[in-house]
């Protein structure tokens, strides 16, 4: 028997994280710790929400106090946190919420943990801390070969008809933190209080720090569901710059196996960098993306890539992500499950079949119905 928090569980991430827990293990009992921001959605979770082994709890993960009591009261054995703000565009335009979430809330966390913890008689026993990070805490990788080469490794992510590297270096674990953007950079601070909770204190955390995620319930801010949106109306599709930057994309439910595997069978005070090999220009990706729409809409495949519109570049925009995930597939077994072109397709299958998802969300309703269901609370 486990009670475990997972922090952020209305987002992307974490609601494909809380629906394999709750489905993978009937026995533990998952508590869902989510402020419900403009990025949760309960919607995420309406397959599980009536479990009897999940609870939802709206909580700020800054709020010291409820956070602690709430540990002592469903007595936690285990912490996933995911919560944060995610976006970098927000990021630039209000950095301080970015700085007061992703650090003083994980610090937060990382202290009510601490003092709960070691005043049990069996202390840290037993007992996992799991921050979940991202790969730009190391900054940008060099094009150095813009034309493409042959990566050192395949995965299945990889194995399909694109398989190129862009540069020779790789983000391995051992890499200096040099972040950019204040997203980035709020979230390596975060990383740093949890290791720094390790080492002082003895907390036993573990850090992994994973690519771009693609795949179902990701906010209509991000590229991919941004741009399948825009395409099914027709809208213009805003590439950043000259579309060249590279990202490493791993189809979200491999982020959640990773996740439970590392929750599970990781060594305390470990790093794991979690990513497929899987490295896409953003041009080509978007590329892909307009035709697996129009093919699935009927449409005549291509047809939408004149809705392809170059605007200004986001600031201090990184070049290169590319995660080498050897370590974790090494010492830990994890692979892939999915074929890029697999993922890809599954995903704009799911957002078309899903419009009153997205919807609800383009239109706010989503945000009224909280207003509505917490306003006597
Ligand atoms: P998301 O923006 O979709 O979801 C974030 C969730 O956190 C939301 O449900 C939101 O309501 C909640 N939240 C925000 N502030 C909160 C607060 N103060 N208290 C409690 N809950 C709060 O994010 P995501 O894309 O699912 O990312 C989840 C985690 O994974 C983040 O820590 C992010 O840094 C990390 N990550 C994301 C990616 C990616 O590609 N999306 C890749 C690597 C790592
Ligand atoms: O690498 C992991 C990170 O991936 C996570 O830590 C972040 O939470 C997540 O948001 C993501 O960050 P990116 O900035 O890479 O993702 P985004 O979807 O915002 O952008 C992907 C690329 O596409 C990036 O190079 C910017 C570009 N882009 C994005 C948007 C939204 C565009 O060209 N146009 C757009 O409208």
């Amino acid at each position: 028997m486990q009670n475990i928090i997972i922090t952020g569980g209305a987002g992307f991430i974490g609601s494909h994280v809380v629906r394999l827990f709750v489905n993978k293990y009937p026995q533990y009992k998952i508590i869902n710790l989510d402020k419900l921001t403009y990025a949760g959605n309960l919607a995420n979770l309406k397959d599980i929400e009536n479990k009897p082994n999940y609870k939802f709890v709206r909580m700020d993960i800054c709020y010291f106090d409820g956070v602690y009591k709430l540990m002592q009261d469903e007595k936690v054995d285990g912490i996933i946190h995911l919560a944060a703000e995610s976006h970098v565009d927000r990021s630039i335009k209000d950095p301080f919420t970015f700085a007061q979430t992703n650090v003083m809330g994980t610090l937060s966390l990382l202290q009510a943990a601490k003092l709960y913890w070691e005043n049990l008689p069996e202390k840290f026993d037993g007992k996992r801390f799991y921050h979940i990070s991202t790969d730009e805490v190391y900054g940008a990788l060099e094009m150095t070969h813009p034309e493409g080469i042959k990566p050192p490794f395949t995965t299945k992510a990889s194995s399909g008809e694109h398989h190129l590297a862009y540069g020779e270096k790789f983000f391995t674990e051992d890499l200096k933190y040099q972040p950019h953007s204040p997203y980035s950079a709020a979230k390596a601070s975060s990383d740093h209080f949890v290791r720094a909770f390790h080492d002082t204190y003895g907390l036993p955390t573990v850090v992994t720090n994973c690519s771009n995620n693609y795949g179902p319930y990701q906010f209509p801010e991000k590229l991919i569901p941004l741009f399948i949106n825009n395409i099914r109306h027709r809208k213009p599709l805003p590439v950043y710059g000259k579309g060249e930057n590279v990202r490493d994309w791993l189809y979200v439910e491999d982020h959640a196996r990773a996740i439970d595997l590392i929750f599970h069978k990781g060594t305390i005070a470990e790093t794991y960098n979690i990513g497929g090999f899987n490295e896409w220009k953003n041009i080509d990706i978007i590329k892909v993306v307009i035709n697996t729409v129009d093919r699935l809409l009927g449409r005549k495949e291509g047809e939408d890539m004149n809705l392809i519109t170059y605007v200004t570049d986001r600031a201090g925009h990184d070049m290169r992500y590319a995660i080498d995930s050897s370590k974790l597939q090494r010492e830990l077994g994890w692979e892939p499950s999915l074929q890029f072109e697999e993922g890809i397709e599954k995903t704009v299958k799911w957002y078309l079949e899903n419009q009153a998802w997205m919807d609800n969300i383009t239109s706010g309703e989503y945000e009224k119905y909280y207003e509505e269901m917490y306003k006597n609370r």
